[in-house]
């Protein structure tokens, strides 16, 4: 029998693409004039596994501009830098439930409260490190750069299209300038911002850029630690939240993945510690979402299970095998896989009751891949556990050659 060779992963993109060919509707944007020259027709889609193996199909190495992509990454380099909570203190953290560029800005603190719109991605830019627009752009660049493994070039005619015609971004800066939110003057910010939009990417990038953050902060391409794996998480939770405009709770419901659109037709998804997915067709919806990447990602949610919060079945059990000496006295127990908080209690409920008083429990983790903070702290208050606060004596034996349970 002949073996197929073909990576079934791309063969399952080559089909969501074709399904997504039927959706006819939609527009490029022309509100910037010089991505109304886009190509309606342009349609690619890549996956990268968080082990840095990419599959693609059609236009995936087609360059278009990132536009309001870059939004979380630039946000994810500024979490990175400063942390939460100085960030906070200029852009909030709560979907608004508002158009792309809305004068959305906290009533009392002027504050943009979503940094996934306009207002809260321009001062997310203000904030990153440079006295220039020129030395801001610079690290957005480097970092995007960084993010997909590779240099990115600037359509400099859409940048200059868009400082054009960016008064309504403008304006936006000088209302957070005003409200002392804004890290750097009007026109520093919203040339940065315009830069940043104007960075050239493919579908392909765009899925390292997500497989990035699924990794938790690593390329899984290049190798390289790119943010924080506190950025990371706060940046996907965020993405969770308040990536797809107006249209993000019914996002959330449909597709389920941490995503972030733009108006040049990108869009990048998320699952968490297993891929990254870039879209690319530039048909906009009225919100101004792609309309074939959205059709794209729901149909891979729905056919194939991949929304975040799917029912998973009941995981393998951490107690690999169990033994007991003939005299009862000693129970040993082969734990095994990756151990998180609900595995240490399973490990901790069916055990105790097993172990005769006076006798020992020997825990084996030779097995064990890695143990999350939450089980490593129970399993070391177990002798605590299991002798004086119940008033039963059980010496408790952790056997751990790899040191799994050791503290990083
Ligand atoms: O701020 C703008 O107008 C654009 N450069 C980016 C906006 C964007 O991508 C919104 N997307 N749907």
């Amino acid at each position: 029998m002949p073996v197929d060779l073909r990576d079934p992963v791309r063969l399952l993109l080559d089909t969501v693409l074709a399904d997504a060919r039927v959706h006819e509707e939609g527009a490029v944007a022309d509100y910037i004039p010089e991505l109304a020259n886009a190509d309606p027709d342009a349609l690619g889609i890549a996956l990268v596994s968080t082990r840095g193996v990419p599959h693609e199909a059609g236009d995936s190495g087609v360059e278009f501009t990132i536009q309001s992509v870059s939004k979380p990454f630039a946000y994810a380099l500024a979490l990175d830098l400063f942390g939460i909570d100085a960030v906070s203190e200029h852009v909030g953290l709560e979907p608004s439930g508002e158009p792309f560029n809305a004068i959305s800005l906290d009533e009392a603190s002027g504050r943009p409260m979503n940094p996934m719109i306009n207002a809260g991605a321009i001062v997310t830019t203000s904030l990153l490190p440079g006295a220039t627009a020129d030395e801001k752009f610079a690290v957005v660049r480097t970092g995007l750069e960084r993010f997909a493994g590779r240099e990115l070039g600037v359509d400099e005619a859409v940048f200059a299209s868009e400082a054009a015609t960016g008064d309504r971004n403008r304006a936006l800066a000088y209302l957070t300038r005003s409200a002392g939110t804004l890290g750097s003057t009007a026109e520093v910010a919203t040339t940065a911002y315009f830069r940043q939009c104007s960075v050239l990417v493919t579908a392909r990038d765009l899925a390292i850029m997500a497989a990035t953050l699924a990794t938790g902060g690593v390329n899984p391409v290049t190798g390289e630690r790119v943010i924080s794996e506190d950025a990371a998480r706060w940046t996907m939770a965020v993405m969770t939240g308040c990536g797809m405009y107006d249209a993000s709770g019914t996002w959330l419901v449909r597709v389920g993945l941490p995503a972030k659109s733009g108006v040049g037709g990108g869009i990048v998804a998320v699952q968490p510690g297993q891929f990254g997915i870039g879209t690319f067709s530039p048909r906009l919806d009225a919100r101004g979402n792609s309309v074939r990447g959205v059709a794209m990602l729901e149909a891979l949610s729905r056919d194939h299970g991949l929304h975040m919060l799917a029912h998973r079945e009941e995981p393998l059990s951490p107690i690999g095998a169990l033994s007991r000496s003939d005299d009862g006295m000693e129970t040993v127990a082969a734990l095994r896989g990756e151990l998180r908080f609900a595995a240490a209690e399973e490990v901790l409920t069916r055990l105790a009751p097993l172990v005769r008083d006076d006798g020992t429990l020997v825990l084996d983790f030779s097995s064990v891949t890695s143990v999350g903070p939450a089980a490593t702290r129970l399993f070391r208050a177990l002798p605590g556990l299991l002798g004086p606060v119940e008033d039963r004596h059980i010496q408790v034996v952790l056997h751990d050659p790899e040191g799994v349970l050791d503290d990083d």
